[in-house]
């Protein structure tokens, strides 16, 4: 009964777990919004944030519609931040690219 009880508790806890790891690994703006506002993005390590030179995303409204967008992104963060070039299909660009193209509609 004992060892019934433990094995249910071990696979509830480690469905939870998986599904916050998934959870975590998804793209959202929320999560674009985090990195924009992070100074270690690229690894870069020169205290600059894409918020630094574009607080709150203001001059950006237009830009979700860049084709280029990953490009002039990488672009910023090799430029200014000083970091590593992201892959477009990363997480983190990913998260960019939903963040920028989520201050159109915030006009
Ligand atoms: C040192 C200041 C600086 C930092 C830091 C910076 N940018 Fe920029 N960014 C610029 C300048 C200058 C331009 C070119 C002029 C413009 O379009 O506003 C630009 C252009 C852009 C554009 C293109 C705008 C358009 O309308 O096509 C995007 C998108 C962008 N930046 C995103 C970012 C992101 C994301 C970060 C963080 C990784 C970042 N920037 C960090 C200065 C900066």
């Amino acid at each position: 009964m004992k060892k019934t009880l433990f094995f249910t508790a071990a696979i509830i806890l480690s469905t939870l777990l998986a599904h916050h790891i998934q959870a975590a690994e998804a793209p959202s703006a929320a999560l674009g919004k985090k990195l924009f506002n992070d100074s270690a993005l690229g690894g870069s390590d020169n205290k600059k944030s894409c918020n630094t030179c574009h607080p709150g995303g203001k001059g950006l409204q237009a830009a979700g519609s860049n084709p280029n967008l990953e490009v002039v992104i990488n672009r910023c963060i090799t430029g200014p931040l000083k970091g590593q070039a992201l892959k477009d299909n990363s997480i983190e660009m990913q998260s960019l690219t939903l963040y920028i193209k989520s201050l159109k509609e915030k006009k």
